[in-house]
Parts: structure tokens; C-alpha cells; sequence
């Protein structure tokens, strides 16, 4: 079948059950746990506030299954970070099977043989790619424990974590991994690597304790020194062109600091040339947390430039005033620049919708919303 031919047909299919997702999900999740029970084990223990992940991640990969080519490092970096649960190559067909009968059975009277072969295809094509990822990382342990050696509080909410994988764990400046703690078993979360990599292997993290945040709630209050995490394996492609001579934008959120900063570590190493503009946005100036080790990267290398914006704190003298997006726009053209930008989802959109006018070539921009 024709790839844009399937989407259509992934699309309209989808339609007949996207009002009924959560029956559609528990009937999912039934199904596969009874066809195969030890699978039970690989997810949550209390399954009721994010019944639909996997299910959720599976329907969104598929239904945008148009750019399945252009994901395909993505895909195949899921299939190695899917190693930390177990999950088999015989595990793909199992979850297809469990897949392809909620679909049929909620669908109604309009589902079609046709529409099961084309989510039957979507999904091998998604699913094998994922499997060589995974085969094809092998020799690399499917998760890493790593020991807490620093645990600091910077701020109310947000706390930088060193830590040193017991094994080796080769990653790029501007990637990030999943994490999970003895606190939540079995939640895994994605935080980025706020460093290059190290010649003694630790690795920083910045978490914010979100409202209501299970993991990163306990990463923040409860884990200390001595803890051991899991980290899987790195992922995101937000890293350094190293072919690449021209200066840099990176616009920041909150905790979008730390890939950025992973960043500024590794051109510390070697850049004399390139010159990099940090936008740091934030509701407040509190919201500033490591305020002094940033100034202290900014005293050190003279191509660093800082640019503070807050959009709820008018008095505050050492920033420009409004969204960081807007912010960055007037400072611009970035035309000539590669960019990076990272943070909170509305931030990110905001970001990216106002550097849309700006003509730099989609291919000069990477990002990683904190989703
Ligand atoms: C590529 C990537 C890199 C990331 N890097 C970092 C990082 O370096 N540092 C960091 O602190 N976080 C980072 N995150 C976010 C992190 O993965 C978690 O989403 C976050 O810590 C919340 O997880 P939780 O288990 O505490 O919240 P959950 O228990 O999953 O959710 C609790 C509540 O918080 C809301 N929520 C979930 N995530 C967020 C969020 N990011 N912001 C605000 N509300 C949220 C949920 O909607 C829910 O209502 C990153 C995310 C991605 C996708
Ligand atoms: C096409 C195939 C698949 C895709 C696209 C996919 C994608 C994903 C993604 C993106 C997540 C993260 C969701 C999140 O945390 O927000 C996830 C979680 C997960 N996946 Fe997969 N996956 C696939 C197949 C499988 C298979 C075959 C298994 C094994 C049975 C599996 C087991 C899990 C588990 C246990 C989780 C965690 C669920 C949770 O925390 O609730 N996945 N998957």
C-alpha cells in the first residue's frame, strides 16, 4: 500500500473510535495481559491515572505515520530505550494483536479488512524499527544503575543531581535519557544530561518538582547521596552539528536549561570561533534557579552572552521584559544561526511559531519540549 494512501486510511479509521479511547484502552490492556500475564509486570503498578500511555504512544506514532521516515532515528533510539523494560522483538506482535482487536471491537459496523491491514502496516513498520534499535544495541546493557553523589536544592522546586553509571554510558552533549527510582518503581521520565560527557562517566540533572509530579517529586524530595537510579539508554538528536561554524541561539525555559548548558559544555572544550546568544526565560525572577553558575559561565568564556527575560515581574531590573519568544524574535535575525530551544511545551510552540517568521531553515532548528 502507498504511504500516503495508509495515512489516509490510519486517519479515517481512527475516527470510528477516537470518541471511545478509554474503553478502547482498557479492552487494549486486557487483552494483552491476558494473552500474555508476565507483561503485567514490565508496566506500572498503579495503572489507573495513565491507563493509556503505551496505547497513547502507539496511536500517536502511527496516526503520524507521514513522517515515519523522517523519525526513523528516533524510532529505532525508542526500540533501545524499551530495552530497560524487557520488551522483546516477540512482545511487538503480542501488543499488535492486542491492538488490532480493540480497534475492530469499538469501531462499529464501518471498520473495515482494510483498515486492519493498513494499522497491521503501520504498526510493522514502526515496530521493526524499533526492534533493530534494539538489536542493534545489544552489547550495551539495557539500563544503566547509577549512584547519587550530589543531591542539591536550587530553589523550592528544582534540585541538580550528579550521579556515576556503575558501567560505562556513551552519550552526546544535548540528548537525555530516562530515569527511574526505587521511590516510583517502574515510572520512567526522561530528564537531559546537563553536562558533556565526563571523563570520570557522572552525569548532572536539573529536575523541577512538578505539582503533583510523581517522579520527579521524589527525585527532588526524597532521593539523596548514596541512591541508586536507573538511567536508560540516551536518546534525542538536540546535539552540536560538528561541521557546523555558525553562531548559536539557545532559548531556554525552567529546566531547559540543562541540555543547553551540556551544550555550552561541550563548546567550551574547543570553541574559539562561534558565538552563542542564551535566552533564559522566566515567569519571575525567582524562577532563576543555578542564577550564579550561569553568570559564572558568562564571566568565563567571552562568546557566552546572556540574555534574562521575565514576563510577571516588572521591577525586575536585570532582564529584558515579556515572552521569552518575543524577546528572542527582536533580538533577531537569526537567519545565519543554529538554534536550539528547550523548556516547557507552551514555550517551546511559542518559540518556534515566532522564529517561523524569521526564515531560518527548519533544518537549522532543534528542540525538545519537556513533555
Ligand atoms: C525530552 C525531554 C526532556 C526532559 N528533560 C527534563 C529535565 O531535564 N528536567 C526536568 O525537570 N524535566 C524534564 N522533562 C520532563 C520530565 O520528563 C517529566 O515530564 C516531569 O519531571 C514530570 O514527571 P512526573 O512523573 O513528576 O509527573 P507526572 O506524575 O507524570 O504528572 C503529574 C502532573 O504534572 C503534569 N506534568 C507532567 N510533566 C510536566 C512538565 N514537564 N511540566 C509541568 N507539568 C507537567 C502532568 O500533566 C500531571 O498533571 C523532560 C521531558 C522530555 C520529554
Ligand atoms: C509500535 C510499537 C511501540 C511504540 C511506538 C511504543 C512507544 C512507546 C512510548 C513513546 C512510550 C513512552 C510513553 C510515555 O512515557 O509517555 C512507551 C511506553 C511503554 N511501552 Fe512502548 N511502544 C511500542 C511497543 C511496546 C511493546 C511491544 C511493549 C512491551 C509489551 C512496550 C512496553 C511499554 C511500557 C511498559 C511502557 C511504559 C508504560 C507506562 O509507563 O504506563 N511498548 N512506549
Amino acid at each position: 500500500m502507498r504511504g500516503s494512501n495508509l495515512s489516509a486510511l490510519l486517519k479515517e479509521s481512527w475516527t470510528l473510535v477516537e470518541e471511545r479511547q478509554d474503553r478502547l484502552a482498557l479492552h487494549f490492556y486486557a487483552r494483552l495481559f491476558l494473552s500474555h500475564p508476565p507483561l503485567r509486570d514490565m508496566f506500572p503498578v498503579q495503572m489507573d491515572a495513565q491507563r493509556a500511555r503505551l496505547l497513547g504512544a502507539i496511536v500517536d506514532a502511527i496516526q503520524n505515520f507521514d513522517d515515519v521516515e523522517r523519525v526513523d532515528g528516533y524510532l529505532r533510539a525508542l526500540g533501545r530505550d524499551h530495552r530497560k523494560f524487557d520488551v522483546r522483538p516477540e512482545h511487538y506482535a503480542l501488543v499488535k494483536d492486542a491492538l488490532v482487536d480493540a480497534l475492530r471491537e469499538h469501531a462499529g459496523e464501518h471498520w473495515s479488512l482494510v483498515y486492519e491491514q493498513a494499522w497491521n502496516d503501520a504498526y510493522d513498520l514502526i515496530a521493526s524499527k524499533m526492534i533493530a534499535g534494539g538489536e542493534a544495541d545489544d552489547d550495551q546493557p539495557p539500563f544503566w544503575y547509577a549512584e547519587v553523589l550530589t543531591h542539591e536544592r536550587r530553589g523550592p522546586d528544582v534540585a541538580v543531581l550528579t550521579c556515576r553509571p556503575l558501567q560505562p554510558l556513551t552519550f552526546r552533549a544535548g540528548q537525555y535519557l530516562s530515569v527511574e527510582c526505587r521511590y516510583q518503581p517502574r515510572l520512567w521520565r526522561t530528564y537531559s544530561m546537563a553536562n558533556a560527557p565526563r571523563e570520570d562517566g557522572t552525569i548532572e540533572f536539573h529536575v523541577r518538582a512538578v505539582r503533583g509530579g510523581l517522579v520527579s517529586g521524589a527525585l527532588v524530595r526524597r532521593v539523596g547521596v548514596g541512591d541508586l537510579l536507573k538511567l536508560a539508554a540516551p536518546m534525542g538528536s538536540m546535539t552540536l552539528d560538528p561541521k557546523s561554524h555558525r553562531d548559536i541561539v539557545c532559548v531556554t525555559g525552567g529546566t531547559g536549561l540543562a541540555p543547553v548548558k551540556a551544550l555550552i559544555d561541550e563548546l567550551s572544550r574547543y570553541n574559539r570561533t562561534r558565538f552563542v546568544h542564551l535566552f533564559r526565560g522566566a515567569r519571575t525572577r525567582d524562577d532563576f534557579y543555578d542564577r550564579g553558575n550561569v553568570d559564572e559561565l558568562v564571566r568565563r568564556y567571552p562568546w557566552l552572552n546572556l540574555v534574562r527575560t521575565v514576563s510577571d515581574d516588572p521591577d525586575f531590573p536585570d532582564a529584558a521584559h515579556g515572552y521569552v519568544a518575543d524577546v528572542v524574535a527582536e533580538h533577531g535575525p537569526w537567519d545565519d544561526h543554529d538554534v536550539f530551544v528547550s523548556g516547557p511545551p507552551p514555550m517551546v510552540k511559542s518559540t518556534l511559531t515566532a522564529l517561523s517568521g524569521l526564515r531560518i531553515p527548519n533544518s537549522r532548528i532543534k528542540y525538545d519540549a519537556f513533555a
